[in-house]
């Protein structure tokens, strides 16, 4: 076995398929296996453990230093050995340096190291022991404390998060994030004694073993685990129980917590197992997802979402993962849907743990495509009652693209094809929602384009075919072609699916299209040109972008080619001809093209006249895009604020999910710095007025509605939130009146959705008694972000300039639409007294032993 392994770490450096070939040439001494073992005690004041490492490696150069990197670690002295056979080779006079600042560890032999080679199978031990002290505040290996039972029973436990290059602080190591090696740990766990926390559960990157009992400890080892990465490793340490459940083809979900708090976690696991009992169905096999069980861990502190490269030892926030009645909001309900989604979607697409492990060049296109699935797979899960048929995306795949566009436009940001050698660990921050996002909208563009069913065809029998071999972007852009040729001549115009794909991987941002129609013709005659979008007047290199394009008319009774409106432009102005028969033409139907779209005004116009009259004959999904392109459009100073305001004056009538997130996103977007819209405090206000009038109707329906499902909780968790941030003054009030009466009377509980909301009501105050309450983990996590949110908004009025008010609009004579009533006109809605009207949709009145410090 040993050799085995050996074999592939010599394969995957020397044929350089993956590894870039000067990375493996750099090193001099690869390690090959680490066994470490771990000796924890945790104390009241003073928590550390024991450990003892033997690193097998094998050299690649006749070198006579060994590098080793140790951060924070306290080396026993004359403990260091580096073994050939029994021989130890360090030298006597000059064992070692430490060099604690740098966190490297010279060790210096007495002869030079031999090579290793098919003849000369060399292999070396390095041994040693050291102390590692542990705070609450280490990195990578830190004490997490906590309460169990109640405020009295304090604990503490041990968590990792190696990512990106933290393993040196918990052994030494060689820290390269491309090298792997077999690990194998043993822990002991100690019999209980005074003064010491009794801790008996621990879990590692792999099954346990055996245990040995003595009187004094038990020891546990583990088999070796699969050849990882330093990032990859974890290690658990507290005194959790477990609750595991399984899956159809016996994937096993294990929860991992305190045990009264046990129960908390129930929704996430059995939604976790519903999810890959949902993708063995898609793939139509009946492997597990990785060999062994996954652990999920609900760690009780602050921790963001789950580390990349983990696949069978899962740690989060354990605000992140519980679902509570009364006390999680819908909003963390789906963010910790889609957390889990994603990250079972990256262990399905290739772990460690696999039987026959997937590997991919581009990580990138990894972390896009189990977006993109994560994606597909809540989607299909919400709509369970018809497994059956292919669900659209909808409002995931429009949430995937709104993030990505957020941030996808200056001229800064970098193409997704500049990631190729980058690992996903090391993508930095900023970009980790372009890299997830952008690709997962891709995709989403794709599938529109050639169809769900033969893209879904296509990229699962990819999937399976490449299960245990590798997968480059090269070979899935060539074999998805092969797949999708037939429609590729149909639709494409020539242009395959790697083409279009290319064009959007190999270069940054988005364009916007300009669509005129030349209505003095008969037939109309449609101009299309592309720009690259961007927020501020800086000026980009232009760009060409294959867009698939496909369109709605309004009148489509002599429409030529509406039925099957479907090609491709390039950089070219393309000009067709189409019967509008004194209609709209709306490009980019159900909102899943990566791009904007911006009309001629008469087009906006005969926009508006429909959306005002009967906003139900466009497409839910298509006055999203519509909606949330009016804002951009206006943001970034393509679109006049009257033709603006026109379209979206019929949002009183809205009640869509789909196009309130992105109305509301859409919104977000005025606050941007710098955006050639030239900001001021009067046009801000004079949105926010607008806004005011256009909220007061599906506000006061959701208040009153008590329906508890998902859908209708979200929209009104949106909607309060939003009309608390407008500063609408019923919401505000009723928001205070609310927080009061759950004050003075316990057995009233706050809804949860409305609790951002309210937040933002009270924490505006400056003198807040909310800012130094002690809040549950997931209260506080609304806390923070709504405070965050307070901060955000203040500086940015402070930064944008006072402005004048703007002078009233001329209505244009030559205007086909200017009979009808211009805005901003105040709608006259009838308010219901806030003081009588019922709250008891709002507030959940429950016993108040429920109402515990939970976290
Ligand atoms: C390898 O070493 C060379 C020269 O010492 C250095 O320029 C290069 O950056 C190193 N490459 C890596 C991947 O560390
Ligand atoms: C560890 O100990 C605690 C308390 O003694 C117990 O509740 C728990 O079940 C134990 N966990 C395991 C995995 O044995
Ligand atoms: C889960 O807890 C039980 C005791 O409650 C224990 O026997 C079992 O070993 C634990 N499972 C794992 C995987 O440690
Ligand atoms: C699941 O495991 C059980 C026992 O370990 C085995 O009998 C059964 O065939 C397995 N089922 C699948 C689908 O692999
Ligand atoms: C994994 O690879 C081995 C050897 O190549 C093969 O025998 C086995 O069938 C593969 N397993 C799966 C699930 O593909
Ligand atoms: C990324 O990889 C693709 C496919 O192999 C290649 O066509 C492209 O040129 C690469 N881009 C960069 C920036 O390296
Ligand atoms: C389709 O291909 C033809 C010939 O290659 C070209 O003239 C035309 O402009 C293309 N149409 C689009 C929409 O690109
Ligand atoms: C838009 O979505 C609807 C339903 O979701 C679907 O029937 C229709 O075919 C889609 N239209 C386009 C152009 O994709
Ligand atoms: C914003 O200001 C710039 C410079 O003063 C001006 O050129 C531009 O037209 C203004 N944009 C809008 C939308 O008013
Ligand atoms: C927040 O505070 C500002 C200034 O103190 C005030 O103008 C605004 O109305 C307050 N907003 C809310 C929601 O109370
Ligand atoms: C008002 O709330 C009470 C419970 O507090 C409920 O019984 C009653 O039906 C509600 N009335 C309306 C109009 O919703």
């Amino acid at each position: 076995m040993f050799s085995a392994l050996l074999l592939f770490v010599l394969f995957s450096c020397s044929n350089a398929n993956f590894i870039v070939e000067e990375e493996c040439l750099n090193y001099t001494v690869y390690p090959i296996q680490y066994e470490l073992t771990i000796i924890p005690y945790i104390y009241k004041d003073n928590s550390y453990y024991h450990g003892d490492i033997t690193i097998t490696v094998i050299a690649n150069a006749n070198v006579r230093e060994i590098e080793l990197d140790a951060k924070d670690l306290d080396i026993r002295s004359g403990s260091i050995k580096v073994l050939d056979g029994s021989t130890d080779l360090v030298n006597g006079a000059r064992p070692y340096e430490y060099d604690k600042t740098n966190g490297k560890l010279f060790i210096h032999l007495r002869e030079p190291l031999k090579m290793y080679s098919q003849n000369n199978r060399q292999f070396y031990y390095i041994k040693m022991s050291f102390n590692k002290y542990i705070k609450e505040d280490s990195a990578g290996l830190f004490l997490v404390n906590y309460y169990e039972d109640d405020v009295k029973n304090a604990k503490s436990l041990y968590a990792t998060r190696l990512s990106p290059n933290k393993a040196k602080f918990m052994f030494p190591c060689f820290d390269n994030p491309r090298f792997e090696a077999v690990f194998k740990f043993k822990v002991y766990i100690l019999s209980d004694h005074p003064g010491m926390q009794y801790t008996n559960s621990s879990l590692v990157i792999a099954e346990e073993m055996k245990r040995v009992s003595s009187k004094d400890y038990t020891i546990i080892e583990y088999i070796p685990s699969p050849q990882v990465a330093l990032h990859q490793v974890g290690f658990h340490y507290s005194q959790f129980t477990n609750k595991s459940v399984k899956g159809k083809n016996n994937d096993t979900l294990v929860i991992w917590a305190p045990g009264d708090k046990l129960y908390c976690y129930d929704y996430i696991q059995r939604f976790g197992i519903s999810m890959i009992d949902l993708m063995h169905q898609y793939e139509g096999t009946k492997r597990p997802i990785t060999a062994g069980s996954i652990n999920l861990v609900a760690v009780p502190t602050n921790l963001q979402g789950y580390e990349i490269g983990s696949w069978n030892l899962l740690t989060n926030g354990a605000n992140r993962i519980a679902n509570l009645v009364y006390i999680t909001s819908i909003q963390q309900i789906e963010v910790m849907r889609f957390e889990l989604a994603q990250q079972l979607c990256r262990i399905w697409l290739g772990n460690p743990g696999e039987e026959n492990r997937t590997r991919w060049k581009e990580e990138w296109l990894k972390e896009g495509m189990a977006t993109y699935y994560a994606s597909y797979f809540l989607a299909q899960k919400t709509s369970e009652r018809y497994p059956k048929r292919l669900q659209p995306l909808g409002i995931y795949g429009l949430s995937m693209k709104h993030k990505a566009m957020e941030i996808d436009w200056p001229r800064s940001t970098p193409a997704l094809e500049v990631f190729n050698d980058t690992l996903a660990i090391e993508i930095p921050a900023r970009y980790k929602d372009l890299v997830t996002m952008k690709t997962g909208t891709l995709f989403w563009m794709l599938e529109n384009w050639i169809g769900p069913e033969k893209f879904h065809n296509a990229l699962i029998k990819y999937i399976n075919s490449r299960r245990g071999k590798y997968i480059s972007l090269q070979d899935f852009l060539t074999t998805l072609d092969h797949e999708t040729v037939e429609c590729s001549y149909q639709l494409f115009n020539g242009s395959t699916s790697s083409r279009i794909l290319r064009s959007w991987f190999s270069q940054a941002g988005y364009p916007v299209i300009n669509v005129r129609v030349l209505r003095d013709r008969t037939p109309n005659v449609v101009q299309l040109n592309q720009r690259r979008f961007s927020f501020t007047n800086e000026h980009h290199r232009e760009l060409e972008y294959l867009i698939p394009i496909s369109y709605t008319i309004q009148n489509s009774k002599n429409c030529f080619n509406c039925y099957r409106p479907r090609f491709v432009i390039g950089s070219q102005p393309y000009t067709f001809i189409e019967n509008l028969d004194g209609g709209w033409i709306i490009l980019n139907s159900n909102g899943s093209g990566y791009y904007r779209v911006n009309y001629d005004s008469d087009s906006w116009l005969l926009i508006a006249k429909t959306l005002v009259e009967d906003h139900q004959s466009i497409e839910e999904m298509t006055r999203s895009q519509i909606v949330n392109d009016v804002f951009a459009l206006y943001v970034s100073g393509n679109l006049d604020m009257s033709i603006a305001m026109r379209v979206l004056a019929y949002l009183d009538k809205e009640t869509s999910l789909a196009v309130w997130d992105s109305v509301i996103s859409g919104y977000e977007l005025l606050k941007l710095e710098g955006a050639a819209c030239n900001m001021t405090k009067y046009i801000y206000w004079e949105w926010s007025d607008f806004m005011k009038q256009k909220i007061p109707t599906i506000y006061n329906d959701l208040i009153k509605n008590l329906d508890q499902q998902t859908d209708v909780r979200l929209l009104r968790n949106k909607v309060i939130t939003f009309a608390a941030e407008l500063e609408y003054e019923q919401c505000l009030t009723q928001l205070r009146r609310m927080y009061q009466e759950t004050r003075r009377d316990p057995k009233r509980i706050l809804d949860p959705d409305a609790r951002r909301g309210c937040y933002y009501v009270l924490l505006n105050d400056t003198n807040s008694h909310l800012r130094f309450k002690k809040l549950s983990g997931i209260e506080e996590e609304d806390r923070n972000a709504v405070e965050n949110r307070i901060r955000e908004n203040n500086r940015f009025l402070i930064k944008i300039p006072h402005g004048e008010p703007r002078p009233l609009p001329i209505i244009s004579s030559e205007s086909p639409l200017s009979s009808t009533t211009p805005e901003p006109v105040p709608d006259k809605i009838v308010m219901p007294d806030a003081s009588t009207s019922n709250l008891s949709s709002i507030i959940f009145v429950v016993a108040s032993t429920l109402i515990l410090r939970l976290f």
